[in-house]
């Protein structure tokens, strides 16, 4: 495991957009695991910015998205989807046909499930995926449970995640579930990438870098994957100093 601690969001934000920029320059037909929420945002910026000066060039590149809300189209603005269109994907050079997410209006969801899984198999599984971190410890939308999910799954989101993501939703329309790639799906990465800041990530990360591996803190499954690489700030960072 590699640890990068930063001063602040802003350096936390370059330092993880350089990470995944060396591997699109490593490997220009990359696959790369893409997460939502609001720590990848600044990295996603920054990505932004090399691809406008010339330094990134998304063409051949493929991705593939975390998790999507279930119950919610591709364009609404809430889906995850429109997030990616918003904050990266109609920025740069990527080309649609090779940008995935679950269906959120999928009719049956085992076959979404499914449809999703074969996804990520036919394009040779994840060279870098980029993972934030709920307080909760989840990843993706893996939330703590009696064991660890396997591939793509259908979950019910946990009450702290309707609280910590109701604030983008008008009054009570948050879906209450979601599609989200499993805990074996995402050990199944090459290679991992997990960003956190602020205060309210400092339990979390101490307890999924530190703690028992345990499926009650899903991210503490990240402790067994051979090539993690952590970049948090000094604030996320500051109950592990
Ligand atoms: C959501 C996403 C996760 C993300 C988490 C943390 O629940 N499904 O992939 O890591 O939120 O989000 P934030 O970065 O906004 O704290």
């Amino acid at each position: 495991m590699k640890i990068y601690i930063t001063k602040n969001y802003d350096d936390l934000s370059k330092k993880a957009a350089n990470i995944m920029a060396s591997q699109i320059i490593m490997k220009p037909n990359c696959v790369l695991g893409f997460a939502t929420g609001a720590s990848p945002v600044g990295l996603y910026k920054q990505l932004i910015k090399y691809y406008e000066s010339g330094d990134l060039d998304f063409a051949e590149v493929s991705t593939v998205n975390l998790d999507e809300y279930k119950g919610l189209s591709s364009d609404d603005p809430n889906s995850y989807h429109q997030f990616m269109q918003t904050n990266l994907f109609s920025h740069i050079n990527v080309d649609p046909k090779n940008v995935f997410l679950p269906d959120g209006l999928a009719k049956n969801s085992d076959e979404e499930c499914e449809r999703y899984n074969k996804v990520i198999s036919s394009l040779g599984g994840v060279d870098l995926q980029l993972l934030g971190i709920g307080t909760n410890s989840h990843i993706g939308f893996n939330e703590p449970s009696d064991s660890f999910a396997k591939e793509t799954n259908c979950i019910e989101l946990s009450q702290s995640t309707i609280i910590a993501n109701s604030k983008y939703f008008d009054n009570d329309s948050m879906p209450k579930y979601a599609y989200t790639m499993g805990i074996k799906s995402i050990m199944q990465a090459k290679k991992i990438l997990l960003v956190a800041n602020g205060k309210g990530k400092a339990k979390a990360l101490k307890d999924s870098l530190t703690g028992p591996i345990t499926p009650s803190v899903p991210a503490s499954i990240l402790q067994l994957h051979s090539d993690l690489t952590v970049v948090a700030d000094e604030d996320a960072f500051s109950l592990m100093r």
